[in-house]
């Protein structure tokens, strides 16, 4: 008797934990006009228009600061017109070029953008932003381009998982 109590014990004690957690689901259940619910900003997929990306707090201060200092060489389009990515050699990546950016670290990407391309053997094109732009700033555009990124970008796994980076 006292065998058979113990589970069931521990059934009902999990059942608020359960009502509780199916409170807590992060996307909104929804028709278009709520897709955006509970996002700081969106981004349209660069690749498909037609599709938006929903951006955290980080990914939204990121955007802005993108659309400041960095849209004119790593994009096509800028809010002014056409960029000035195509006159450059080398072609600085697109920001959610995904082949080009998924496989370096968020510490590699923070140097470059702190130090500049001529501080770590790359083009002297790639202006330093550590005077101009907080190390937090920095990392808000970082986590802005992996929102973007086509193909999408997978966090690096635990050091010793199957999905650590090589
Ligand atoms: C004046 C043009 C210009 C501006 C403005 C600019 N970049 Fe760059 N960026 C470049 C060029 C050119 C390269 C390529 C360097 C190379 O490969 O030698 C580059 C490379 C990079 C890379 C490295 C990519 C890689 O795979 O090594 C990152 C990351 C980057 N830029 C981020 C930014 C961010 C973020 C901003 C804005 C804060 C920015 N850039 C502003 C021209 C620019």
């Amino acid at each position: 008797m006292r065998k058979k109590l113990i589970p069931a014990i521990l059934l009902v004690s999990s059942v608020p934990a359960i009502l509780f957690s199916a409170g807590c689901k992060k996307e909104p259940p929804g028709n278009s006009a709520t897709a955006t619910f509970g996002a700081y900003d969106t981004e349209p997929d660069w690749n498909d228009t037609s599709k938006l990306i929903k951006l955290g707090y980080a990914e939204s201060q990121g955007k802005h600061i993108f659309y400041t200092y960095c849209v004119w060489c790593h994009a096509d389009a800028t809010p002014a017109g056409p960029s000035n990515r195509s006159n450059l050699t080398p072609m600085p990546p697109l920001l959610n070029d995904g082949d080009k950016l998924n496989g370096e670290s968020d510490e590699y990407l923070q140097n470059m953008i702190t130090l500049g391309g001529g501080a770590l053997g790359k083009s002297e094109m790639m202006p330093p932003y550590g005077k101009t732009l907080t190390p937090e700033e920095i990392k808000s555009v970082i986590a802005f381009a992996r929102a973007i990124a086509q193909p999408p970008y997978q966090k690096p796994g635990r050091p010793g998982s199957a999905y650590a980076p090589k």
